[in-house]
């Protein structure tokens, strides 16, 4: 391999994973801003609006399995409100909130908590 295809490979490889870290981090923040008031910047849900409403913890694989991506992004969009076990559950919709973008990140995110 010559010096040149060498570096082009290099380049190849670090730009997107330079990339996506810069957009972890981005997702993080977002994270922290809008969501871990109520689930805890680790997902677990361990916050006075947490108990409150007794979220659950994201960080359960048993949470993992039973909420596909599809559901995910549903309950990001769309918000909740219900009742559980005697506690009001609430969570703002997000649609309009955040771009199409940021969800779909979101999504990836919440998933990855695991
Ligand atoms: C005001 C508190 C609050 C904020 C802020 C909040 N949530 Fe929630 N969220 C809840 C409650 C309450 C539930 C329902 C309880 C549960 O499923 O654990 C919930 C449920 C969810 C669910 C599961 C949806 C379902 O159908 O079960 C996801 C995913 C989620 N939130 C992601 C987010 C993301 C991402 C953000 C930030 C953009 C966010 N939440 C911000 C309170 C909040």
């Amino acid at each position: 391999m010559t010096r040149k295809t060498l570096i082009a490979l290099l380049v190849a490889v670090l730009v997107p994973l330079a990339a996506r870290a810069e957009a972890d981090k981005k997702t993080e923040r977002l994270w922290k801003a809008k969501c871990a008031s109520c689930h805890g910047a680790d997902g677990k849900g361990q916050t006075d609006q947490g108990q409150k409403m007794g979220i659950a913890d994201y960080t359960d694989p048993a949470w993992q399995k039973a909420h596909s991506d599809a559901q995910v992004k549903s309950g990001i969009e769309g918000g909740v409100t219900r009742e559980k076990a005697g506690k009001k559950q609430e969570m703002d919709p997000f649609k309009d909130k955040l771009d199409p973008a940021q969800i779909d990140s979101l999504v990836a995110y919440v998933k990855s908590l695991k």
